[in-house]
């Protein structure tokens, strides 16, 4: 006869973690993007009737949420009712992943298993998430990095391919108050969101918005005279949906179309089995389940060697390779080049 392990309460709360993190993770991103914290921050304090009646929510359901963060350490509950810690506002800092990785990828994750059957179609995700998270998360790492060398090269006609809710361009216009700028995004949510955040900072007249491919944008008859382009983990989309010869194709007609073009590639180096990598704090929080999503969402990461070398093929030079601000990454992952097709100087 075997004896039963007793599974004691100590194990049961450890094991049960990822689990914890996995509710609060979403919980979060609904705080987030349900306007709740806005509403707070506001405020200062709410009780969850003032905050049922401004968002038009279900007063019972409501106090479930707002207890559960209560106890999680991200609200708290005083006479006034429920105001934001400072683990709250900390924690929206970093809003973007939590727009990316759950608005965008949470059903993803969910779906993996389904979608690593041989032969099923990609796992699906929210793709206008995925663009304004992505913004949201560029805000400290590749918007500087492109606004410097916009500034750099005085670009005037300013193109980004993927542009997502349309930071790139705002934040461009802003360093480069001459510029025009135009935005390409297919997916309708985050084109809307790039329409909303445009007409909010008063900046419709300088920028222009496509709800459209790279690939297709590049090919129309557009009369556009870009001088400075932004294709922000973009190629490795295209890479994914269409294969390296449309990737190849797609450089082609960009610079036949725009011949004078510095364009800024923006991508992640794949390195998935590098130990030194992966056991990185980064690596470990951000990166590994970045890395992972990306098979399941008909997306292929590439290494830094693999896009200079395709780069090559296409005939362009690399003038610049550019990494981000090792204060907020220090991995050096995060990789631009700046392409032209004709030879520096
Ligand atoms: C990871 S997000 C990056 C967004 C933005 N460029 C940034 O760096 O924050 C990838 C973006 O590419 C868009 N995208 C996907 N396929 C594309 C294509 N074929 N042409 C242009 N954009 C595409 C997605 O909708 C999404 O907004």
């Amino acid at each position: 006869m075997t004896v039963t392990e007793v599974l004691t309460e100590d194990r049961i709360v450890d094991g049960l973690q990822p689990i914890r993190a996995h509710v609060l993770a979403v919980q979060l991103f609904h705080l987030f993007d349900s306007g709740l914290y806005d509403t707070l921050q506001r405020r200062g304090a709410a009780t969850a009737a003032e905050l049922a009646s401004a968002h038009a929510l279900h007063l019972e359901r409501l106090t479930a949420f707002l207890s559960y963060l209560r106890n999680e350490g991200i609200l708290v509950e005083a006479d006034r009712g429920f105001a934001l810690t400072p683990k709250a506002i900390e924690v929206h800092r970093l809003r973007g992943w939590y727009t990316m990785f759950i608005g965008g990828y949470a059903r993803t994750f969910l779906a993996l298993a389904g979608a690593m059957q041989a032969g099923a179609a990609a796992a699906g995700r929210d793709g206008g998430k995925v663009g304004v998270g992505a913004n949201e998360i560029s805000m400290t790492d590749t918007i500087p990095l492109a606004c410097r060398l916009g500034v750099q090269y005085g670009a005037r006609r300013i193109l980004d391919l993927g542009c997502g809710s349309g930071l790139y361009l705002i934040e461009l216009c802003k360093a480069l108050p001459d510029a025009q700028a135009w935005g390409v995004e297919p997916s309708r949510g985050g084109y809307e969101a790039a329409q909303r955040l445009v007409a909010d900072r008063g900046l419709a007249s300088r920028i222009r918005l496509s709800c459209t491919s790279a690939q297709a944008f590049v090919r129309s008859d557009v009369d556009y005279d870009a001088d400075f382009a932004v294709v922000a983990f973009v190629l490795q989309e295209i890479l994914g949906q269409d294969g390296e010869a449309a990737v190849m194709s797609f450089l082609d007609a960009t610079f036949d179309r725009f011949p004078n073009l510095r364009l800024l590639a923006l991508e992640v180096d794949y390195q998935v089995n590098n130990p030194r990598i992966m056991r990185h704090g980064l690596g470990a929080a951000f990166y590994n389940p970045y890395y992972l999503l990306h098979p399941f969402t008909d997306q292929r990461l590439e290494s830094s060697s693999y896009w200079k070398a395709l780069f090559v093929r296409c005939g362009l030079y690399t003038i610049s390779t550019e990494t981000i601000d090792p204060l907020t990454d220090s991995t050096g992952l995060v990789v631009g080049f700046v392409l032209t097709r004709k030879a520096p100087l």
